[in-house]
């Protein structure tokens, strides 16, 4: 009988028992405990220590790095180490290596040095995986896996190996049987790109000008397929010996493979919460922005991934990895604000976080990340963040009803949107994260829990609004269900705008009759040619021009239709700055009958069940009470958490 799953709401660390010597590790263990931790994520980098040549398999350290943990009461998630093969590996599977787009091997000598194509290599990955998994897959310590680590991070998604050249040409001819069709729905027959045989199809790097748009969609398509494949056949492995829950742990602002697919053989979604270093390293706001957050994080980025892998893990999710301190990886690593190892952990829970696990243990004094901060430093000295990580345990402990969180709004998020305008921006800053982050900005601002959902949903009934911006095509059904969708939908700007095959649609873009617009003509404006709104704000980046018997509801001071709206359908002609987003935002909450509390742009809140978290990302104390509907009254100081009843 499966065991029902435990979502009590844990704290926990990620160890790396082979860099310490054993005789440290039952102290470890204890520390761990002591500090309230439950959770401890071992394994994941250490298969030289486990086949250090192959076929010589030395569990022993590890039964007893197990032992250890359990003994203590830690339980355990088990990492397959895939994401690390030994010299070995690349000796037997010399070709096992990604190429970059510029057909140069990516070495080894760091992590991740593999093709997601490569058959010889996702055996060898399955193997280990199913011996851990013989071995340790009924031992009641191991009470989770996690199956290798940070999918597509280093940028390795893609691969210009043979092996996926190979693996390209087979998905193709399956997907569309004769060449012909390719041919047809590529468009070949432009620049006499047409094809005989399927053997004739390269990838498509590499090229003199840019390579037909829709050979590179469909290429982002296969390697994002070949990421599933390789996940699932681990979990495959895996779950023929235990019950236990998998996972994997994502990371922060990569799309390069869908990961609703990948979630979908998985039980829980976790991601790898780095605030600080994302805000330095994959921030669209700009110097002002970065230095006033800089000891924070920005206050969205976070949520929105705790919202999209909520949905990812369909109701289950964990923050697998959690920043403690300076990390080691960005342009400037600063120390977080005191309270944000507190703070992060609590906003990650009241966004329905099952667990929180910080990274890592104790600092390596060695290797690649001896900069990296973790809860102990590298003489095993107390870091800034176990008191906090112990803080929030005694917290937990007493924690009030932190139920999942129901939304009313809804944002559709989709992985292939964000290939489409990776291939053809049609203008520089034309990004899709950055455009659906900022309507999530918005929301936010406005006092809105959002669910961030796949496009291909089965029932948007219980959402009050539901945005859809920059959506490439319409995937089958939802085009239904936004029509008959009984609450407010808002689309664009470039919704619909192509067809699944990188085509224009006949029926003109947005696709979608029941908006009774037509997009005439597109543009792309320089950073310093907005396009001033009626209501203020402006349109940046990208507008549109647009006819159809739609109301208008706004106009651009030039005159043209900005906002339209057609029953339940408003479409948006353009990409709002931000003064512009947050108004249009705001309004269409409004006009749903939503309660909007306007945010300051350092607070947030998130409600779960009948508890009611406020968090302080800003660098200066502020008064609850002065926020409109709040029903907060307390002064929060700087990266300080609230809770309330409502
Ligand atoms: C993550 C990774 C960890 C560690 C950490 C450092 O991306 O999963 O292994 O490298 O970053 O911040």
């Amino acid at each position: 009988m499966t065991p029902m799953p435990d979502t009590r709401r844990r704290l926990g660390v990620c160890y790396y028992p082979e860099h310490w010597p054993e005789e440290r590790w039952a102290l470890d263990a204890a520390q761990m405990v002591e500090a309230g931790l439950s959770w401890v994520r071992i394994g994941e980098f250490s298969w030289s220590r486990l086949e250090p040549v192959e076929g010589d398999l030395r569990w022993d350290w590890l039964d007893r790095a197990v032992k250890t943990l359990g003994d203590a009461g830690l339980q355990i998630i088990m990492g397959t180490p895939s994401a690390t093969p030994p010299r070995w590996v690349l000796d037997k599977y010399p070709d096992m290596l990604a190429l970059d787009a510029y057909d140069q091997p990516r070495k080894f000598g760091s992590r991740r040095h593999y093709c997601f194509s490569h058959d010889g290599f996702r055996d060898e990955a399955v193997r280990i995986a199913r011996q851990m998994a013989e071995r340790y897959g009924r031992n009641p310590a191991v009470q989770a896996w996690q199956i290798d680590n940070e999918y597509g991070c280093h940028d390795t998604t893609r691969s210009y190996s043979d092996a996926a050249c190979a693996g390209f040409r087979n998905w193709l001819s399956e997907k569309y049987g004769q060449i012909d069709a390719l041919n047809a729905a590529w468009g070949n027959v432009f620049w006499s790109m047409e094809y005989r045989t399927y053997d004739e199809v390269d990838l498509p790097n590499q090229t003199v000008t840019e390579a037909n748009p829709a050979h590179w969609l469909d290429f982002h398509r296969f390697s994002s397929d070949q990421v599933v494949a390789f996940n699932r056949a681990q979990a495959g492995a895996i779950r023929a010996v235990t019950d236990a829950p998998l996972i994997h742990n994502y990371m922060g602002r990569t799309v390069e493979f869908d990961h609703f697919a990948v979630g979908a053989d998985l039980d829980v979604a976790s991601w790898d919460s780095y605030p600080l270093g994302f805000l330095e390293d994959r921030s669209d706001e700009g110097a002002v922005w970065t230095k006033r957050f800089m000891r924070q994080g920005d206050p969205d980025f976070q949520a929105f991934h705790h919202d999209l892998y909520r949905s990812v893990g369909r109701g289950r999710w964990w923050v697998m990895e959690q920043q403690p301190g300076p990390v080691n990886w960005a342009p400037y690593n600063p120390s977080p604000l005191a309270g944000m190892a507190r703070l992060w952990a609590w906003e990650a829970f009241a966004h329905g976080a099952e667990a929180v696990c910080y990274f890592r243990w104790r600092q390596a004094p060695f290797a690649q990340e001896q900069m990296h901060a973790g809860l102990l430093r590298s003489d095993a000295a107390p870091a800034p963040a176990l008191a906090e990580a112990t803080q929030v345990a005694r917290e937990l402990a007493e924690l009030p009803d932190v139920a999942l969180p129901r939304p009313r709004v809804a944002l559709i998020f989709d992985y292939e949107s964000a290939w489409a305008w990776s291939v053809q921006p049609q203008g520089r800053d034309f990004d899709y994260f950055r455009l659906v982050f900022e309507v999530y900005r918005a929301l936010r601002r406005s006092g809105q829990m959002v669910d961030i959902l796949p496009p291909c949903v089965s029932d948007l009934s219980d959402y009050a609004v539901v945005f859809a911006p920059g959506l490439m095509h319409w995937p089958d059904g939802l085009r239904a269900q936004i029509t008959d969708h009984k609450g407010l939908c808002v689309v664009g700007p470039r919704s619909g705008s192509k067809t699944d095959t990188f085509s224009i649609p006949d029926a003109m873009p947005p696709d979608l009759p029941a908006a009774q617009v037509l997009v005439e003509r597109v543009e792309s404006l320089r950073a310093d040619a907005p396009v001033a709104l009626e209501g203020g704000g402006a349109f940046h980046i990208w507008r549109e021009e647009i006819s159809g018997s739609a109301t208008v509801l706004e106009r651009s001071q030039d005159g043209q239709a900005a906002v339209t709206e057609s029953g339940n359908i408003r479409y948006l002609a353009g990409w709002p700055d931000p003064v512009a987003m947050l108004r249009l935002v705001k309004t269409a909450l409004l006009d749903a009958d939503l309660p909007v509390i306007d945010m300051p742009e350092g607070v947030r809140f998130a409600d779960a069940g009948s508890t009611r978290f406020v968090f302080n990302y800003d660098a200066v104390p502020v008064d609850l009470g002065e926020i409109q509907g709040l029903k907060a009254t307390q002064i929060l100081s700087p990266g300080d958490v609230a809770w309330v009843a409502i």
